[in-house]
């Protein structure tokens, strides 16, 4: 990612990740989009979850500007087979859930935003989808 790219990133998740609700119609999202998806967070404590979100974001972004992947490697581990058993189909929906509603939260969205945001997080979900 080039230094263009992470300025929007940042700019743009910074008048976004201060509001709570961000979190809360991210997930609100993100489980409507299927109901095996919505089943995985039947038991979660989802106020915790939207907190451990806004800092798994932060990390996807960072990794983009050349952080060490520690961080990302667990998440791989923890969301593999042998963790919470995501399927790799599901980061898809995941992207498109958050990409939708960055473009509700965020009002200087534009094409060029979700661009930036795509080329951005693509490498960090490839390295946690890739440890399935
Ligand atoms: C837990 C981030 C994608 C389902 C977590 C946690 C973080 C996180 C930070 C808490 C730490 C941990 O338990 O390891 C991310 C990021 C993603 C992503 C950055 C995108 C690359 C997904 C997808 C799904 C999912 C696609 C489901 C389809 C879960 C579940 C938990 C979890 C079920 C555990 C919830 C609980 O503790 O009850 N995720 N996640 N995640 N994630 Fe993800």
């Amino acid at each position: 990612m080039g230094n263009a790219d992470s300025d929007v990133v940042f700019q743009s998740y910074g008048r976004c990740c201060n509001n709570e609700y961000f979190f809360v119609d991210f997930y609100d999202r993100f489980m409507g989009s299927s109901e095996e998806i919505r089943a995985l967070f039947v038991n979660t404590d989802m106020a915790a979850q939207r907190h451990l979100l806004r800092n798994g974001i932060m990390q996807l972004v960072l990794h983009a500007r050349g952080m060490p992947d520690t961080k990302l490697r667990a998440l791989g581990c923890s969301h593999s087979r042998s963790g919470y058993n995501i399927r790799p189909e599901w980061y898809g929906l995941w992207l498109d859930a958050l990409l939708a509603t960055l473009q509700q939260y965020d009002p200087y969205f534009e094409d060029a935003t979700a661009q930036a945001w795509r080329r951005a997080l693509e490498p960090g979900i490839e390295l946690i989808r890739g440890a399935y």
